[in-house]
């Protein structure tokens, strides 16, 4: 046992390249299929847990505001299985700053959920591997997991709560780059649990994602250890359209974009027209992000504000791992 060290922990967020879009087991959150992902540096979460003995339940603050049971209940899963391991019955205060829009499709449940993992563990006295801390961040949020790590990470979806965690791929020092094309920030009306909960019940489609994404996953791997760009970008876009297909395959439909959204995509057409190698991907949400050249991000932002104000461009660079910071935050 370490001591128990209330300090914040900062983790950055995570786009995938290969979507994760189902469960097979949701208590356990297991995938339907591995995903793979880069952290990047531009958006992330700080969180500090205490555990103490006088307080008569848990609660967590995010953004200075008390949240309602449904986030309170997503963070307990994490604190439960801390404080089993830790042989703890202190409840916990949580304090967390989102450096990200929450619940938008700008993935603030991946930096959200392992910054907690980390913050809990290490208040608790834990001392936990990188996989132990994946696979306890999998247990807030399935796409956390990867968040332990910086650059490129995969999910292995595994068997069982056991080998069901992310492994890092490559650190992705190397000339590639993510803008962010923020055409809305407001909380979405389906989130991605029950978007991807509907989809693996009705739609007839489903098979086909999971045969073809394992093609789609074999090929960006080798893709990103030859750093081609033009590949990972290719396929990370048709990982992105696959499975916003699937939404529009579920019952009921439902889609995620706005005419903005179809705007933004129509931007990277018309820029790979010009000749830059600029690919899209989408989450759960009407943001779309640009995978490009990190060498040509300002070029690229350039040409873009032509049609959008600076504040809707985010610029981002793979990212790293989970942080314990030293110092006290705000
Ligand atoms: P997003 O696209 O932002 O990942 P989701 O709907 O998948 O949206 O997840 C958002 C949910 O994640 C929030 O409603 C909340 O329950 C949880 N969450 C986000 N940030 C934090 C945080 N910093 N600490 C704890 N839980 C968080
Ligand atoms: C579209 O990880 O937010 O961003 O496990 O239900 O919390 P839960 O879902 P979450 O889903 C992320 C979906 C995605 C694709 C991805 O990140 O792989």
């Amino acid at each position: 046992m370490l001591n128990k060290e209330s300090k914040w922990v900062r983790a950055y967020t995570n786009i995938a390249f290969i979507k994760y879009w189902g469960k097979k087991d949701e208590t356990f959150i297991l995938p339907q299929n591995n995903s793979l992902s880069l952290t990047l540096d531009a958006f992330y979460t700080e969180t500090k847990v205490t555990f103490d003995s006088e307080l008569k339940a848990d609660v967590l603050w995010l953004d200075h505001v008390e949240q309602d049971e449904k986030a309170l209940k997503k963070a307990q899963v994490i604190l439960d299985i801390v404080r089993q391991k830790a042989g703890l019955e202190d409840c916990a205060k949580i304090e967390s700053i989102n450096h990200v829009p929450t619940a938008a499709g700008l993935a603030s449940s991946a930096s959200g959920l392992a910054a907690l993992a980390g913050a809990a563990s290490l208040a608790a006295g834990l001392d936990l591997s990188k996989t132990e801390l994946s696979r306890l961040a999998r247990r807030g949020s399935g796409s956390a997991s990867r968040s332990i790590y910086g650059g490129f990470a995969e999910w292995q979806q595994g068997t069982s709560d056991a080998d069901s965690f992310a492994v890092p791929i490559d650190d992705a020092d190397w000339d590639i780059g993510m803008i962010f094309i923020i055409v809305e920030d407001a909380q979405k009306e389906i989130s991605s649990t029950e978007g991807m909960r509907r989809v693996v019940e009705t739609s007839p489609y489903y098979e086909g994602w999971l045969a073809s994404t394992a093609t789609d996953l074999a090929a960006i791997k080798t893709a990103i250890a030859e750093q081609d760009l033009a590949q990972v970008g290719e396929i990370s876009e048709r990982s992105a359209l696959k499975m916003h297909a699937l939404n529009l395959s579920a019952h009921p439909p439902f889609n995620y974009w706005t005419p903005e959204t179809i705007k933004a995509m129509q931007k990277v057409e018309d820029l790979r027209a010009q000749g830059y190698p600029v690919y899209l991907t989408m989450d759960a949400g009407p943001n779309v992000k640009l995978i490009c050249k990190a060498s040509q991000m300002e070029e690229l932002k350039n040409i873009l504000l032509q049609d959008y104000h600076a504040d809707q461009l985010v610029l981002a660079k793979p990212g790293p791992g989970l942080q314990v910071l030293e110092d006290e935050q705000e």
